[in-house]
């Protein structure tokens, strides 16, 4: 049996988790700072970092209490080391040292995306490998092909902004409030998603990236052009922007899921998998779900507690890092711009 405490700081969630064989969630604390930001319409760096450093406490001494496991118990202490806020992952990382030092533990630096890609083998069932990865958040939206746990080769990513960022974007145009993505995904539900034609073009260089920051231009220019206000009372959602949100889903979940499938269809995966913050979106469920069975090939989609930030798929993915000899030493530091594959 082997106990791994795992902690994630890159954002705005002050999490810890403990994780049996990299399998069995013992707990998995998140304290999440939506209320702090929404304000703000996204994330405020500053009082990310500052959240963090007062929450990090509370939050370890909860996942310990809720796993039952003491710290002498522990295999190994993982940490995001990257990518993320600067201020916010060095509150994590800091802790996870401290951990490690006091109870000389070894130290499991994990990249934050191979958490989001780990989380696909915590949520049970069997992930049958080689799987092609779409990881897709507000921070991210990355193809890895994964040929086995703990391996990782990117295959495309953003190169502009990430599809949860533009849904943020696009809420924030409309009044519609942070974060934006389960807003448009709700109103977007019964809606005419044809109402608006907006597409989302294959880049020209025939590379497996994507591009969102074309479609939120075509919003604002849609928005202007048909004078459309913010809304007033999130209640009473009119229903020529229900239209405009299910219009502007429909086209950023088709460039991801035509994105997976051409990526499948090269990589010859025995699965696929979806995760990230994204990946709780119901169209992009549907969507991808129509993808597999076209490919033939198992969809394996995490529940939402699990694709959004949490410390489980980290200490998860330290599991694996630490079976392939992967370790830090005190003087691991933060990355913000840490690359996977
Ligand atoms: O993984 P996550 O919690 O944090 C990052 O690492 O970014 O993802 C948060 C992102 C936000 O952009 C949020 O708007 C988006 O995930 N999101 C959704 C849905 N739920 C959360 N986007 C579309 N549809 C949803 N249902
Ligand atoms: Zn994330």
């Amino acid at each position: 049996m082997s106990l791994v405490l795992g902690i994630e700081t890159s954002c705005d969630e002050t999490a810890a988790s403990v994780v049996e064989d990299g399998r069995r969630i013992l707990s998995n604390v998140v304290a999440s700072q939506v209320a702090v930001h929404a304000p703000y319409g996204g994330v405020v760096p500053e009082l990310a970092s500052r959240h963090h450093l007062e929450t990090m406490g509370p939050v370890l001494e909860a996942a310990m209490r809720e796993s039952g496991v003491a710290f002498p118990a522990l295999e190994a202490v993982a940490v995001t080391q990257g990518p993320g806020l600067v201020g916010s992952l060095l509150v994590g990382v800091q802790a996870a040292k401290a951990i490690a030092l006091v109870h000389r533990k070894p130290l499991v630096p994990v990249h934050h995306v191979a958490g989001h890609v780990q989380a696909a083998f915590l949520a049970g069932g069997k992930v049958p490998l080689p799987a092609v990865a779409l990881v897709v958040s507000g921070g991210h939206t990355s193809l890895y092909a994964v040929p086995e746990e703990g391996e990782y080769r990117r295959l495309g990513r953003t190169r502009d902004d990430a599809a949860g960022e533009a849904f943020d974007k696009v809420a924030k145009l409309l009044g519609l409030g942070y974060p934006g993505g389960p807003v448009i995904d709700r109103l977007a539900e019964g809606a005419d998603d044809r109402a608006v034609e907006f597409t989302i073009a294959r880049l020209k260089d025939g590379s497996a990236d994507f591009s969102f920051s074309g479609i939120k231009t075509a919003v604002l220019l849609h928005v202007r052009r048909q004078g459309i206000a913010p809304v007033a009372d999130r209640e009473r959602v009119p229903a020529a922007v229900r239209d405009l949100l299910a219009s502007f889903q429909r086209a950023v979940v088709a460039s991801l899921v035509r994105g997976l499938a051409r990526a499948a269809e090269v990589e010859r995966p025995r699965s696929l998998i979806v995760t990230g913050g994204v990946a709780a979106n119901s169209c992009l469920h549907r969507e991808a779900e129509r993808a597999g069975r076209e490919l033939g090939l198992p969809v394996f989609i995490p529940p939402p507690e699990l694709t959004t930030d949490n410390a489980a798929m980290i200490a998860a993915a330290g599991f694996v890092a630490a079976r392939r000899g992967v370790r830090a030493d005190l003087s691991l530091d933060a990355d913000p711009h840490l690359q996977l594959g």
